[in-house]
């Protein structure tokens, strides 16, 4: 069976699926995104995407385009004729197609949905998790509003392909301070040299991470501690462990950054603890 894709209210072959040339998502990525993980064919964090699907789409003054439960059903019910268990469902919100002109259209137009979901192979993310992946850094080159999930990316997009060529798998950006912000799909976080978790905090120009989010919850109920603070490519390498957290990436230890391992180089434990805890806990939290 074939893959199923939602275009403006229809389910259509996911080849067949097309938007018009003029959709502002198309011209001036005038558009957000959000993404979740399936577990067993159901939305991971459902909430707290949704909850930032909305605060994106009013930072930007784009109408939601139905309810938060009619939305639901169709993402749902995209899910259901996928046929998809384990995987990833993918989400975007146009202000709609019109005339190109750089000012929002007047009259509104209607915001244009879709959605495309896909499956994953389980087994083979968790190899990848059981050897850890690599990351290289990266100058922030970002706009400042990091904290919208637009699809804007291309600086993502550079440093991704620069990660690709240097044979890792994530680019953390670093500010003009000499601090990571975060990958570029991804929140970047240590097991720093004292042992203590650090992640960059929220007031920063980087995205609310909901897996990131999640997290943190069960890292309070392990009764350990965070330190929201931002580290240095060169505290990274000093750390005990590393790992990324992201829809995509769940809880992914990094065991080198910029060529330079991280700890012994292997998969550290809490890294390895923290992705089993968080995936119990979206697998039994989704809807
Ligand atoms: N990316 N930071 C950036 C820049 C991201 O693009 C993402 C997610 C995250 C992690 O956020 P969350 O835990 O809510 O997925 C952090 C998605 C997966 C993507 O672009 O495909």
């Amino acid at each position: 069976m074939g893959r199923i894709a939602y275009v403006n209210g229809r389910f259509v072959p996911h080849g067949q699926a097309v938007v018009h040339i003029e959709d502002r998502g198309y011209q001036l990525a005038d558009a957000v995104y959000e993404v979740w993980s399936l577990f067993d064919g159901r939305l991971a964090d459902a909430d707290g995407h949704f909850a930032r699907l909305e605060r994106s789409l009013a930072e930007l003054a784009i109408a939601m385009p139905m309810s938060r439960r009619a939305l639901t059903l169709v993402l749902r019910e995209a899910v259901r004729r996928n046929r998809v268990s384990d995987g990833i469902l993918y989400l975007q919100i146009s202000r709609g197609v019109a005339p190109r002109d750089h000012a929002f259209p007047n009259p509104g137009v209607r915001p244009s949905v879709v959605i495309t979901v896909k499956s994953l192979a389980r087994a083979a993310v968790e190899a990848k998790a059981a050897k850890g992946v690599s990351v290289v850094t990266t100058s922030e080159n970002r706009w400042g509003r990091c904290d919208i999930k637009t699809v804007g990316l291309l600086p993502n997009v550079l440093a991704k392909q620069k990660a690709k060529e240097a044979g890792a798998s994530e680019a953390w950006f670093v500010d003009d301070l000499g601090f990571v912000t975060e990958g570029a799909s991804s929140n970047a976080w240590i097991v720093d040299s004292d042992g203590r978790l650090r992640t960059r905090d929220t007031n920063a120009n980087i995205l609310r991470g909901i897996t990131r989010h999640t997290l943190l919850r069960v890292i309070a109920e392990q009764g350990l501690e965070v330190d929201e603070r931002p580290f240095t490519p060169a505290e990274a390498t000093a750390a005990k462990e590393a790992f990324i957290t992201g829809a995509g990436a769940l809880v992914l230890p990094v065991i080198a950054v910029d060529g330079r391992k991280v700890g012994d180089g292997a998969p550290g434990p809490l890294a390895t603890k923290l992705r089993r805890l968080y995936i119990e806990r979206a697998r039994a939290g989704a809807v």
